[in-house]
């Protein structure tokens, strides 16, 4: 079997479970890829800040750049802008399929990203960026490229869901159910990106340039967070049979000239309580997708985490070093201009949700 060099950029909760994940499924990961997955090294900011981790300590390393430039597939979960930005961009140039779960990045330059990688002919990969161990955007971009999607509801912000939920179920105020939400750990330490729905916002963008096959960025979202939702406001929706769900919507719509457009938001949204994505309890996510031709399809699992965002990372990982193996080029994105997106005034038309459902 061939061996590829698999350089791992960022060692948190999910690099630590990809790491582990390549060294205690070696075999069975080379089975499937076609080829042994060799991690070649780990790539963070403070060497002695891992030690306590149960991983091969030579692995680690802060030289992200040697490691970049003599990998064959590259993962990214450093998070942020920079230097994730740059290190992706020298692994395409390079040649290294890349896979990343970094949202924001995508969300902000990820055209840049997809010139790159179709440039070099090599897979850009991040279906760990949304909605964390569900397969949402290879369901979206393969499984449905033969259809015509027209909306997508997602919930795919754990932290505000639990703490919509909390709200909803005992009757607590936001702050209140915010702190439970850091006191078990769903929530970041600084929880704005959560709560003001920025986080949805960047994964908002990425499902609807996959839906819709149009580059979507952050700044084509409408987005208002769950910051002033009130207890009272759950209580009043709970009494005319609705729940209050902070969505990530992408919806085809059309104008008063009869022009089509997508609309792209995140806002709290009430729904009918018989809704399936009222159901999606907790720190859960869900996508709910309706096409033309399949009707409505919903995905549900865990958003966020360790060891479920390696699941999608390493489906991302497995898939790419099975078309390496296989040779010849390797195509990242299908966005072609589909559908133009609204101006953002003319994005929000309803915070309600119906039920179409038979
Ligand atoms: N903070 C995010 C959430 C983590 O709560 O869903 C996954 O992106």
């Amino acid at each position: 079997l061939r061996t590829l060099k698999v350089a791992l950029l960022g060692c948190g909760n999910v690099g630590a479970q990809v790491a582990r994940i390549l060294l205690e499924d070696a075999d069975a990961l080379a089975a499937r890829a076609g080829a042994r997955l060799q991690l070649s090294g780990i790539a963070v900011r403070n060497v002695n800040a891992h030690r306590d981790v149960e991983l091969p300590q030579e692995l680690f390393t802060t030289d992200a750049e040697t490691l970049v430039k003599d990998a064959d597939l590259v993962i990214e979960l450093m998070g942020g802008i920079e230097p994730a930005r740059t290190l992706i961009l020298a692994a395409l140039r390079n040649g290294a399929c890349v896979v990343t779960g970094n949202k924001a990045l995508l969300a902000q330059d990820g055209p840049t990203l997809y010139e790159e990688a179709d440039k070099a002919g090599v897979q850009l990969s991040y279906e760990a960026a949304v909605a964390g161990a569900i397969p949402i955007l290879r369901p979206i971009r393969d499984s449905l490229s033969g259809d015509r999607i027209t909306r997508v509801l997602g919930i795919v912000n754990g932290t505000t869901n639990f703490i919509l939920d909390q709200m909803d179920s005992t009757g607590a105020q936001f702050a209140d159910a915010l702190a439970e939400a850091q006191r078990l750990g769903y929530a970041e330490a600084d929880p704005t990106a959560d709560v003001e729905g920025h986080d949805a916002a960047a994964k908002a963008a990425i499902l609807a340039s996959l839906s819709f096959h149009t580059r979507f960025a952050l700044e084509n979202v409408h987005c208002e967070g769950i910051s002033s939702v009130t207890a009272s406001d759950i209580a009043a929706a709970k009494d005319a049979g609705f729940v209050i769900k902070l969505l990530a919507i992408a919806e085809k719509l059309t104008d008063a000239e009869g022009k089509e457009g997508v609309s792209v938001r995140v806002h709290p949204t009430l729904l009918p309580r018989e809704h399936p994505l009222a159901a999606v309890r907790g720190a859960f996510n869900a996508v709910f997708i309706e096409a033309e031709n399949a009707g409505e399809l919903m995905f549900y699992g865990q958003g966020a985490g360790g060891t479920p965002t390696a699941s999608a990372v390493m489906g991302d990982l497995v898939s790419a070093a099975r078309r390496l193996v296989l040779g010849g080029p390797q195509r990242t994105e299908t966005t072609t201009g589909h559908v133009p997106a609204l101006p953002i005034e003319a994005a929000t038309t309803s915070y309600y949700i119906g039920l179409d459902v038979a």
